[in-house]
Order: structure tokens, then sequence, then C-alpha cells
């Protein structure tokens, strides 16, 4: 088995940070911003520093303010004073807010821009590269993991990058006044910025790793058990399935608390580092004052100033130690990205055929993964344009198998399809999609309104061209007895809908996109054998003219098909055995 191969079947595999140390830096290197947001960032940045050096100097002029004012200097010289005051109050408001309005705006289009590159890269992998991936984890790498990434600017780096400069400019001013008191500052700095989050780290960093693939096997679980649960009520299986949710909700609590006993360390470093700074620097200006090195009006200046820096690198510990975890998160959004494709597309692709659209399959062979033995072998069967095919065989013979590589969502190991003259693999999966249609045997019915289920397949199309689909597809005297009609809601899933309606419902909307070339898997499962054999012929009805490969396992109610093949075991058991329209059929 390749490496590819590996990586498309076996999650953990794929999951590149289980298996890889270098995949998280490769991955923060791929999820960086482009040119727009990091200048944003860095007018983010910029501003954040005026912010902090004007909370700083706020403190600064206030405590000089107060300590000059107390000694009754005639007013005018503290003016000065007293508009530094304003200066710094006000800036302090208006860059913090500049400092929010262009750090979002940048954070938003680095999440934008991810979660846009995420979409496409699934949309390439669905349907068979999916597989590799649980649903719930899924929603959580799209989602929680996503937002981690931005984090990582907005939260991190954006914060680090102001407090660098508005620490440096007040250790240097701090200096300037008192040496001693300046170099007690920068190391109490120091432990708040780089100590703390180490400590952190030295406690929690494995925790911090682990929890985004915590939160994801949670996820996992939960929609599972959501999706599950009727099936688990049946068969008196709720305790196991609560249970691994309770097992999964307990991993990840493990790893959140020991990130929190992390983050108690990093709030006492950076509260020990504060309060030292503050009572070293009380000791060394007061011995300062009084060998008269030290005015004693800036005594004040002195001591405030470091309580005043401390406020601004508080927030820095916290972040800092988030880390690892958003490192492992963008490990697992690489992973989606980096997923390979499930189905090779040509560099240089095929335009599409002109019509008529004969199909034509070869000696197909076809496998779900490698070192696997193959699902279908063999194949050859042809279809002219116009002509109705019924594709039957028991259940796991591999007929959906055979939908998926005409569709082009599978690669055939071995063989060909020439639709319309072209080998399929010469052409985009697109391309082929736009020709042949699926009714998929478990099509998937929106939480949305009747309508806007149907009108999926064309935006474009009139409300009578739906209403015309509905009418052939045999369902559209319920939708008119129904007091919403059109709007009425499926639900979800189609919760609101039978069986037989959902499978109509799909039936309406490819019948709406007029493909020339249907496949229809399975379109009469789960009913009953009247409704069965009812919607078989209202589809072959409504499909006349079109050229049609029906897969089902059923044989009744096939009068109208062209031919009926049966697929057994992945081989086909009489290929191409012409059966007259009409005559009844034992497959
Ligand atoms: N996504 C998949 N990943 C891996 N193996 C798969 C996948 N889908 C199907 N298979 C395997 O391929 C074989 C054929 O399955 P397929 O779905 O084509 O059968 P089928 O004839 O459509 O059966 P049914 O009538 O029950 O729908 C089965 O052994 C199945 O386990
Ligand atoms: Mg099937």
């Amino acid at each position: 088995m390749t490496a590819r191969d590996r990586a498309v079947w076996d999650p953990a595999w794929a999951d590149t940070a289980v298996r890889d140390p270098a995949a998280p830096d490769r991955a923060i290197r791929e999820t960086r911003p482009d040119h727009g947001a990091i200048w944003r960032l860095t007018l983010a940045a910029a501003a954040g520093t005026a912010a902090s050096l004007g909370a700083i100097g706020l403190t600064a002029t206030s405590a000089w303010l107060i300590s000059r004012a107390a000694l009754h200097p005639p007013v005018l010289t503290l003016m000065f004073a007293v508009v530094a005051v304003q200066v710094c109050g006000l800036g302090r408001s208006v860059f913090r807010y500049a400092e929010r309005l262009t750090g979002h705006d940048a954070a938003l289009r680095v999440l934008a821009s991810i979660r846009v590159r995420a979409y496409t890269r699934l949309e390439r992998l669905a349907p068979a590269g999916l597989a590799a991936f649980r649903s719930g984890d899924l929603v959580g790498r799209l989602v929680s993991d996503i937002d981690s990434i931005a984090d990582r600017w907005l939260r991190v780096l954006l914060p680090y990058a102001a407090a660098a400069v508005a620490g440096a400019a007040t250790t240097g001013f701090v200096a300037l006044l008192l040496p001693s008191a300046g170099l007690v500052l920068a190391a109490s700095l120091v432990a708040a910025a780089a100590v703390a989050p180490w400590a952190a780290g030295a406690v929690a960093r494995k925790a911090e790793r682990r929890i985004a693939p915590h939160r994801g096997e949670l996820n996992a679980a939960s929609l599972d058990l959501l999706r599950g649960c009727a099936e688990l009520v049946a068969f008196g299986a709720v305790d196991e399935g609560l249970e691994r949710v309770c097992d999964a909700d307990r991993a990840l609590r493990k790893a959140e608390g020991r990130s929190a006993a992390g983050r108690g360390i990093a709030a006492s470093v950076t509260a020990l580092a504060a309060g030292g700074s503050v009572w070293a620097c009380v000791v060394l200006g007061v011995s300062a004052v009084r060998s008269g090195v030290l005015p004693g009006v800036t005594l004040a200046v002195v001591v405030l100033t470091p309580l005043a820096a401390h406020e601004v690198f508080g927030g820095l510990a916290p972040a800092a130690q988030q880390l690892p975890r958003i490192r492992a998160s963008a490990s697992r959004v690489r992973a989606v990205l980096r997923h390979p494709d499930p189905v090779h597309e040509p560099s240089l692709p095929l335009p599409a055929p002109a019509p008529p659209y004969d199909l034509r399959i070869e000696n197909l062979s076809a496998r779900w993964s490698a070192g696997v033995p193959d699902v279908l072998s063999g194949i050859g069967l042809t279809v002219p344009a116009g002509r109705r095919v019924a594709v039957v065989g028991p259940s796991g013979a591999g007929k959906t198998t055979l939908a998926m590589v005409l569709l082009r969502f599978l690669d055939p190991a071995g063989g060909r399809v020439i639709l319309g003259g072209t080998d399929i693999t010469e052409l985009s999966g697109d391309t082929v999609r736009g020709i042949i249609g699926l009714c998929a045997q478990d099509a998937h019915v929106f939480d949305t309104t009747v309508g806007e289920n149907v009108l999926l397949a064309r935006r474009d199309a009139s409300m009578a061209q739906v209403r015309d689909a509905l009418l052939r597809a045999g369902l559209l005297d319920w939708v008119d007895s129904l007091p919403l009609g059109l709007d009425t809601p499926a639900g979800e899933h189609g919760a609101r809908l039978s069986g037989g309606q959902r499978q109509r419902l799909a039936l309406a909307r490819v019948l709406l996109a007029g493909f020339p070339v249907l496949v229809l898997d399975e379109p009469t499962e789960h009913l009953d054998e009247q409704t069965a054999d009812t919607l078989t012929r209202d589809l072959l009805a409504a499909t006349d003219g079109r050229t049609v490969l029906l897969i089902t396992h059923r044989t009744a109610g096939l009068e109208l098909v062209d031919e009926i093949v049966r697929i057994e075991a992945g081989r086909l058991a009489r290929p191409g055995r012409l059966r007259q329209a009409g005559a009844a059929t034992q497959a």
C-alpha cells in the first residue's frame, strides 16, 4: 500500500500531526495569511503598541502629576502634565479601538481564506475521500481548529508584538530615571512574557496538544450518539453509547484540567513578576531618593510605571500557552487541506464530448483502496444513448461501486469507461458529472423546503419546471395537498417525509437537472413492494428518451427497461443479455 493510499484510508495516519513532528510547523506555514491580512495585522500591531504606550504613559504622567501637585506648585507648571494625561487617556482608547478593528478584520480574512480552502478541498474529496474523517471530527476541524489558527495571529503574535515594543520603550524610560529599576522591570517583563508560558508549557504542553484531537473525538462520538439514538434505544444499548461520549468527555476534561493547571502556574509567575518588580522598584526608588540620585517627585513614576507595564504583559502568558494547541489545530486543518485526492484529475482535461452520449464500459475493475481485493472486475457493458439498462444483483455485489466509477468519484483500477467517445479519466470530474446525473441510494434531503430541495438541481429553473419535475416524479399531487405546498419544510434529513416521498424528491431533483445520462441507485430502497413497483414504473416513464442505468436488487417492475444485467461478486453474471421490453424477468 502506498503512502497516498494509506493516507486516503487511515484517518490516524492521515492526521500528519500524529506521525510527523515537523508537520505542525509546515501546517502553520501553510495557513499563513495573505499580504492584505499581514498589512492589516501590522497596522493592528502598531495601533496596539500605541494603545499600550498610552496606557503606560497615562499611569506614569498621572503618578508624576499627583506627586507634583501635592507640592502645590503654580498651576501653569502642571499644564504640560495635564495635557499629557489627556492625550494618553484619549490615545489609549482610540488606538485600542483601531487595534481591535484592524486586528479582527485581518483575523476574519485569515479565517475566511482558510475556510474557503478547506471547503474547496472537501468538495474535491467528497464522497470517497471523506471516509477518512469522521463527520463530527471534521466539523471540529472546520470550525474550532480554523478559529484557533486565526487566534495565533490575533491573540498571540499581535499582543506579543505590541507588548515587545511598548515594554522596550517603557524599560528604556524607567532606566533613564533609575537604571537599576529599569533592569528590574526588564527582568520581570521577560519573566511574565517568556518564563510564565514556559513554566505553563512544562506542565501542560502535552495536554494542550491533545485538546484539539480530544475535542474532535468528543464531537464525533456525540454526533454518532445523536444519529444512532433511535437504534441505541431500540436495542437497549444507550448506556454503551453514552459511555463512549463520557470517555471522550473525560479525556477532554483531563486535558483541559491540565491546561488550567498550566494557566494557574502562568498566572502565579506573572503576578509574582508584577508584584516583585513593584516592590523592588519601591526599595530601589526610596534608597535612590534618600541618596539624592532620584528626585522625590519621580518616585511614584518609578514605582507605578512597572505596574502599568505588567498590566499590558498580563495577558501574554495564557495566550502563549495556547501555542501547542494552535499548532495541533493547524496540523488537523492541514490534514484536510493536504489529504490526497481520491480521484486523479487530468492535468489537461479534454473538453466535454458532444452528444450522443453512448456509454461503453470495457473490462472495468475497481477497488476502494489499495491492498484490498477488487470490488469490480472484468465488467464490460455497452449502453447506447437512449437505452435503459437495469443493473441487478445481490447486496454487496458492487452496484454502487460501479455508479461511483461512472460519476468519477472513484478511479478505475483497470479497464476504461468511454462516454460519448472519450475516456472519462481524461475528462474533469465536473464535466462528467455535468453529463451523468446520479440519484443516489441515500440521496440527502436538505433541511429546507420541498421546493428548495428540488431547485438545488438547477437554481435558475422556473416554478413551472419545478412543478413539472415533481409531476414526473409522482410527487406533485402530494405537494399540492399540503397547506404550504412547495414551501413545506422537509425537516432534517427529510424527517417530515416518508421514505417513498424522499426517494421521489431525489428523483424530481435529477429530472429537473436534465442530465442526458442518469444513474439511479436503488431508487426503491426501503419501500414496500407495491410502492416500489409503482415508483420504478413512474421513474422509467419519467426518464423516457434518456440513457438510464437503473441499479436495483429488485427484479419486479422492470418491464420498461431494454436490458437487464446482473452483477454478482463484482463480475457480470450474464453480460449484456438483451431483454425484450415487456417480458417478465427473473434476474
Ligand atoms: N466507501 C467505501 N469504502 C470501502 N469499501 C466500500 C465502500 N463502499 C462500498 N465498499 C465495499 O465495496 C463492496 C461493494 O459495495 P457496493 O456498495 O458497491 O455494493 P452494492 O451492490 O451497491 O450493495 P447494496 O445492494 O447493498 O447497495 C462491499 O464489499 C463494500 O464493503
Ligand atoms: Mg448499493
